[in-house]
Parts: structure tokens; sequence; C-alpha cells
């Protein structure tokens, strides 16, 4: 083991999509799918199994999983010994050994320890850790379970006061750092994120176009494209098909609606966990309110926030992260890099 060359990789294992950074320069993002085909064509056609884009491409002839609902690995409250809990392990251990191929070439294998920081949804790194830690087994050498958004201010080296708001597809964590690991008392985990806007926003096109045809899917595409809180934003015309025809759709209200739905629960978090802090550091707080995940990328969000963080809280200084799609994983891997070795050495006597 010890004549081997240290692989240092940073992951993101998120609801809808995955990312991998690697200390050699790798980095690559799929969105977590697994896709299995339904009968012998499709297998045939596919394969025992698909990933990520191409998943969704064939979702007709596969079943489609993903790992997380809710923040939390699928269905875990069932049996643990039951199917449906296995599963859920298993998809998650397939999406981590399909992400970790792309760190390194085959023939370089057995000539690498692969030792990785796992940055999972925060519910499921305080309620799955052990789990996580049997799916990383074989695929990675040694492995650090973190939540995504530690994850997220490590890699900003936003590690004393501050508090992350990561918004994703199935939950918005929020986290407040104070120069130590961050516990349960310092995460709150709203279900309001990119997949509630999404469903908000499927339901008012629904009632107001109501002979539209259309999927969440194609929705969501033109919600990335545009969302935004702004009052001020431009007119925001959809095309969706109206008995086969495809007709243009005002849904500029239908959209800015949809995208405010998640405000009130992201400012309440904000609240709790700024007035639950020793009164001496809430202003540190209030003053580096970071937002982070895909659904910080909104138009107008951040300024949203601190309107509301003036009426309730007095002030509030609210960013984004520059790249939100890579801000996980890049702060696994500064983690993973940070570690001492007997730290490592640690973590294995103690599994
Ligand atoms: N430009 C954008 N505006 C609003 N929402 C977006 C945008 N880009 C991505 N999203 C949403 O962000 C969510 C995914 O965020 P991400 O941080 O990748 O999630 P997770 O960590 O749960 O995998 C999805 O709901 C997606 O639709
Ligand atoms: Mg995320």
């Amino acid at each position: 083991m010890k004549d081997k060359k240290i692989l240092n990789i940073g992951i993101d294992l998120g609801t809808s999509r995955s990312v991998i950074v690697c200390d050699n320069g790798i980095r690559q993002a799929i969105p977590s799918f697994i896709g299995y085909p339904k009968d012998a064509v499709s297998l045939k056609l596919l394969g025992e199994m698909v990933y990520g884009e191409d998943a969704i491409r064939h979702r007709l002839s596969v079943k489609l999983y993903r790992p997380f609902d809710k923040g939390v690995l699928l269905q875990d409250n069932s049996d643990k010994k039951g199917d449906a809990h296995l599963k859920s392990s298993a998809i998650a251990r397939a999406l981590l050994r399909k992400l970790v191929a792309y760190a390194f070439e085959e023939e370089e294998d057995d000539k690498l320890l692969l030792r990785g920081v796992i940055g999972a949804p925060a519910l499921a790194t305080q309620n799955n850790k052990k789990d996580f830690l049997e799916i990383a087994d074989g695929v990675l050498d040694d492995v650090m379970i973190a939540s995504e958004p530690f994850c997220v201010a490590y890699g900003m080296n936003a590690l004393d006061s501050a508090l992350i708001v990561d918004i994703g597809a199935g939950t918005t964590d929020l986290c407040r750092m104070h120069g130590t690991i961050p516990g349960p008392d310092d995460q709150i985990t709203t279900f309001k994120a990119g997949d509630y806007v999404d469903q908000i926003f499927l339901e008012l096109i629904e009632n107001k176009y109501k002979e539209a045809n259309f999927t969440v899917n194609m929705i969501k595409r033109f919600k990335e494209e545009n969302a935004s809180v702004s009052e001020h934003g431009e007119q925001l015309f959809i095309e969706l098909p109206i008995k086969g025809k495809p007709t243009s759709c005002d849904v500029t209200n239908e959209l800015r609606e949809a995208c405010h739905a998640i405000v009130p629960d992201i400012v309440e978090g904000i609240r709790k966990l700024v007035a639950t802090f020793d009164p001496e550091f809430q202003d540190g707080l209030k003053q580096n309110v970071i937002l982070a995940g895909g659904g910080s990328r909104m138009i107008g969000l951040h300024k949203e926030i601190e309107t509301y963080m003036k009426k309730t809280l007095g002030y509030g200084k609210v960013t984004r992260v520059e790249d939100s799609l890579y801000a996980g994983a890049n702060g696994a891997l500064m983690l993973c890099k940070d570690m001492p070795d007997e730290y490592w050495d640690e973590l294995k006597k103690r599994k």
C-alpha cells in the first residue's frame, strides 16, 4: 500500500447531478440517473445498465432510478435488509463506480491509492453515514463523508462566520459555519428546492393552458434558461403543443411565481440559524450568506433574500458561488488533500 501513489478525489453525490474533481486535473459531471433495460430488446440495445444523459435519453426503454429522494437514500426507512434499500445503495454504488472510472486509465488502477471525500445531501450524511461507507467500500481505498454545504464552505475558505444555502433539486440545505465541523444543530433542510419549483411551474401552466401537452422535463429546461425572481424581467414565452400544434404561451408570471415559492422557507431557515446562534456572532453570519447549488443561478434571488433579511433581521449580505456545478466537489477535493495521513489511518482503524 505504502508505495502506491495517492490520487485525491472530491465527489459531490447530488440528487440530480454527480460530480467528480481530482488532483490530476480530471473533472466530470453526470446526471445522477441509472437506467436498467426493461426487456430483452432494450437489453440488446443498451447493455445491462446505462448512466447519466444516456439513461435520460433512453428513459422509454429503461427503468430509471436516482439514488436519493428528498435528501436521503431512497426508501431507506424501509427494513434495512429489504430489497428497496439494497437497490438504492446499489444505485449509489454504481454511480460512484462510474464517476471514479473517469479519474484514471484502467491500467493505472493497481498503482494508485484512491482517496476520496464524498459530499452528499446534508440529511443523508446525518442519517446514512454508515451506508455511504458501505457504498464506497471496494470503490475507494480511503473515504470520508461530509455534507454538501460544508464542502462548499470548505472550498471557499468560508469556515468561520458564514451561512451556506445550497439549493439543489430535492432539498435546500442551510448550514452555519463557525470554525469547526458543523453539527446537526447547525443545519436545516427544507424540501423546497428545484424540483418543487418545477412542480409549481407545471401546475400553474396546466391551469392557464388547459389543452397544452407537455412534460416536466420540457418546462424544467425552460426554467433553467430563464429562471428569475425579478419583477422587471422581460416577457417569457414557451412553445408548447396544443392539439398537436406548437403554440407560443406566455408564462412570465407563472415562472416568477414558481421561483418565488421556495423563498419564504429559505428566509425562515436563515432567520432560525441566525436567531439561535451566539448573539455576539450573529452579525458575522448575516454579513456572509452564500448561495450555492443549481437553484442559486436564479436571477435576482440573492437580492430578494437580502430584502427579506432586512425586514426580519435588520440587514443581510448575500452572495453566490461562482461555479455552482463544481463548488461542492472542489471543496471536497480540498478537504481530501488537507486531511493528514494519520487522519486517514485513524478512519481505517475505526471501520
Ligand atoms: N439556471 C438555473 N436556474 C434555476 N434553477 C436551476 C438552474 N440551473 C439548474 N437549476 C436547478 O438546480 C437543481 C439542481 O441543482 P444541483 O445543485 O445540481 O442539485 P443536487 O445537488 O440536488 O444534485 C435542479 O432543480 C435544476 O433544475
Ligand atoms: Mg448539490
